[in-house]
């Protein structure tokens, strides 16, 4: 570990990207849109996934494993993308390496404490990341007098994975974990889990207009924008056409068919063994 070190000549390298599974690929849609010039690895870790009900030691490892696969890749900055990874120890891989590694809760927190008036915000994930209780930390330490609502939806995941967002019964789920967040008069909603935003027409008909949406994924690639700009490592226009690779833990295929539709492209996945 720790033997991958940036150099001024790096700008040509690709982004690696981590998730549990085809989640992340709403921060790689997002980074694809504000810098269409780099080239991204992607891997997502379908055959562990979910990652939420996990323990944080057990996530770690399996963060640690990822990144050990794209030091290989030829990479100049890490998004660990998935929020339940994030929350069980951004702070350990970015001791383990020299590259800039970036998670999805402080964008996600930075973004939230712009829009909201009435300093009263909501969190939303999974189980891991809402007891890690990492995004209240993250807020607190901007602001200690904010009102904050975290509650963890582990059926949410569920719902988008089985393409059940448009069902009456995702209603009902929706309605059963948010409506005590409406209640308690929040103006801003953290969607903090990748899946989030694949589901966010959903929650804001539960939730009404008056509430903002947070997703972590814009704000990322928001972020990554600016650290790439701040160690000098874009990619320059002249360069060659951007190159996106993925690779999965699991069967290639429904990343593939999921990947295709969410990207707008052919998205070819290669299963590696971690
Ligand atoms: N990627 C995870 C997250 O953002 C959601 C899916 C999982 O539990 O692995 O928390």
């Amino acid at each position: 570990m720790g033997s991958f070190r940036l150099q001024v000549e790096d700008n040509h390298k690709a982004i690696g990207v981590i998730d549990s599974g085809v989640g992340g690929l709403t921060v790689v849609h997002e980074i694809s849109r504000r810098l269409p010039h780099e080239s991204i690895v992607y891997f997502g870790d379908t055959a562990r996934m979910p990652y939420g009900p996990r323990s944080y030691a057990e996530v770690r490892g399996f963060v640690f494993q990822m990144l050990e696969f794209l030091k290989h890749q030829e990479i100049k900055m890490v998004v660990v993308a998935c929020n339940s990874a994030t929350a069980a120890g951004l702070s350990y891989y970015q001791d383990a390496y020299d590259l800039p590694v970036l998670g999805v809760i402080e964008p996600g927190v930075r973004a939230a404490l712009a829009r909201s008036h009435n300093r009263r915000i909501g969190v939303i994930g999974t189980v891991g990341t809402i007891s890690s209780g990492e995004y209240e930390k993250a807020l607190r330490k901007k602001n200690g007098s904010l009102h904050i609502v975290s509650k963890a939806c582990p059926l949410f995941v569920l719902l988008v994975e089985n393409n059940l967002v448009e069902t009456p019964e995702a209603g009902k789920v929706a309605h059963e974990y948010l409506d005590q967040l409406v209640a308690e008069r929040i103006d801003a909603l953290i969607l903090g889990c990748t899946h989030y935003p694949l589901m966010s027409h959903l929650i804001q008909r539960v939730v009404g207009p008056h509430i903002q949406l947070i997703d972590s994924a814009k704000e990322t690639a928001a972020e990554v924008e600016e650290i790439l700009g701040c160690n000098d490592i874009v990619n320059p226009l002249s360069c060659n056409e951007p190159r996106y690779r993925f690779f999965v833990s699991g069967n290639p295929k429904p990343f593939e068919e999921v990947g295709s539709k969410l990207l707008q492209q052919e998205v070819k996945a290669y299963q590696v063994q971690l």
